[in-house]
């Protein structure tokens, strides 16, 4: 599964970014907002960030032809954008032209398999379940990622499932387990799929040990048998 960061953060992405695994990120207007800068250049920074990875940049209006606008125009910022439309009828519609242009939309705000299965039909090329927000209103937001993946595996849809508004590691771990093909998450979720107490027992343990032997043991980077021989 390809891990996306969801943030605009890029403190965030960069810290991600060092640590090799991340494949992209996810913005929304609400991450942009916070960041408080002009939106083309905070977007194309992330990119720059980011390299070969994905950048999800989401258009505001929301009828068809101003969603063409904005998406026409974000996807010649930078080769590696992808376009963030919602699953409205004005959507679905501009994704139908969007796609036939040969510009990579994702459609955004997903909650029902039914949505799903007609933003596949329309060529998009994400797909956004929110998990989480299902989940907020007492309705199981992995039965909806199944679903989708059950509807896409049985007609070969070439659209890539992306797990969205995953809030915890249980998310995360279910939505791999699944074949979901992304699962995008905020920085302190990705965080905490490093952790394990146990991992921080076992290395201070092994580390004590060391310590301990450490006469006989050397130095690894200068060890005690090359230091007398060089002596
Ligand atoms: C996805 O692209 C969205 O930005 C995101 O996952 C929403 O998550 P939230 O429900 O935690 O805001």
């Amino acid at each position: 599964m390809k891990i996306f960061l969801d943030t605009a953060n890029l403190d965030e992405i960069r810290q991600g970014v060092a640590l090799g695994v991340v494949d992209g990120v996810t913005t929304n207007p609400t991450l942009v907002a916070k960041e408080g800068k002009p939106f083309r250049e905070h977007i194309l920074q992330i990119c720059e960030v980011v390299k070969d990875g994905v950048v999800n940049a989401e258009v505001v209006s929301t009828d068809t032809a101003g969603m063409l606008r904005e998406a026409r125009e974000v996807a010649t910022w930078h080769p590696n954008i992808v376009v963030k439309v919602p699953m409205t009828q004005d959507g679905v519609r501009a994704l139908s032209v969007l796609s036939k242009e040969g510009i990579r939309v994702n459609i955004t705000l997903v909650f029902s398999p039914t949505q799903a299965l007609l933003v596949a039909k329309a060529g998009a090329y994400f797909v956004s379940p929110f998990v989480g927000r299902l989940d907020d209103v007492a309705q199981d937001g992995l039965v909806l990622l199944r679903e989708i993946l059950e509807i896409y595996r049985a007609y070969n849809f070439r659209t890539q499932v992306l797990a969205a508004s995953l809030r915890h590691p249980m998310h995360v771990l279910e939505a791999a387990k699944m074949g979901s093909h992304i699962g995008t998450m905020p920085f302190k979720v990705f965080e905490q799929l490093f952790q394990h107490p146990l991992t921080d027992r076992g290395l201070a343990g092994f580390l004590k040990d060391w310590e301990k032997a450490r006469e006989v043991l050397g130095d690894i980077l200068e060890p005690a048998a090359t230091r007398k021989a060089a002596r």
